[in-house]
């Protein structure tokens, strides 16, 4: 499931010649209701019972809030959460019902605190990981299990679509998509709550749960979302 055909098209042919299966795709936009709606017409078409879920499709916009587009956020909203939501309630519904799935919510280690700079996006995946995690315990006896993975800076093309080339988060170090995808993977078929692939992200997200909320904890952020070449400006509105 992505926007671009023609990609899907190649790894389907890649996958199939490599591991011998079937492989489908739908290609449609996740952040319009319609998108959503093709795909649930696509398995309801083919009479799938899905097992697995993996909402993965997400984008991030960087920079001073008031800066940046509302556009672009309605879009993310649409995405990283409604759409996020509407696929896990249509198809936890048929895994109850079968006694069998599992669900793997892609959220982040921006979704662990609030983020000046990347403010919209952080609360996207503080949205993810909460209702992923409550979902967690109301599902358990279920035979469905949700979980919850939040990767740290991944080499994706995620920096480059949030403009973040000035951000140093991706200067420190990053993980390869693989290695994030292989213990996401392991972390939901094992049941598992949330999954924070690698040390450094787990270390970083361990200080984020003990930290309070307050202006430490955002002054630490802060710094964190900062820019290669020094500080934000003070936000400008043309
Ligand atoms: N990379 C990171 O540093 C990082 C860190 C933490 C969390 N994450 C999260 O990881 C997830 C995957 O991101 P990524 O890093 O792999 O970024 P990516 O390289 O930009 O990939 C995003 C994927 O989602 C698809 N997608 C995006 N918008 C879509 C839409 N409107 N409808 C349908 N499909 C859409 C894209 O395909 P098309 O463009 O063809 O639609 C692509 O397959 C996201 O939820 C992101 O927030 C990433």
């Amino acid at each position: 499931m992505a926007r671009n055909e023609a990609r899907l098209r190649q790894l389907k042919t890649e996958l199939e010649k490599a591991k011998g299966t079937a492989v489908y795709y739908v290609a449609a936009d996740l952040s319009t209701s319609e998108g959503v709606a093709e795909l649930l017409q696509y398995v309801h078409a083919n009479q799938w019972h899905v097992t697995y879920l993996v909402n993965n499709a997400g984008f991030g916009d960087y920079g001073p809030f008031v800066e940046r587009s509302m556009e672009k956020y309605a879009e993310m909203l649409q995405l990283n959460i409604v759409s996020l939501t509407e696929l896990t309630h249509h198809f936890a519904r048929s895994m109850v019902q079968r006694g069998k799935g599992r669900i793997l919510n892609v959220a982040s280690t921006a979704g662990l605190q609030p983020d000046p700079y990347f403010a919209v996006y952080g609360a996207t995946k503080a949205y993810v990981i909460s209702l992923t995690e409550a979902l967690h315990k109301e599902l358990e006896h279920t035979g469905v299990t949700t979980t919850v993975l939040s990767p740290g800076p991944t080499q994706t093309e995620f920096m480059a679509r949030a403009d973040m080339a000035e951000a140093k988060l991706y200067a420190a170090g990053v993980m390869t998509a693989a290695e994030v995808a292989r213990i996401g993977f392991r972390g939901m078929m094992a049941g598992k709550l949330h999954v924070i692939p690698g040390l450094k992200n787990r270390i970083m997200g361990f200080f984020s749960s003990i930290t309070p909320p307050g202006h430490l904890r955002l002054a630490v952020a802060a710094g964190i979302m900062g820019k290669k070449n020094g500080s934000h400006a003070t936000p400008a509105v043309h």
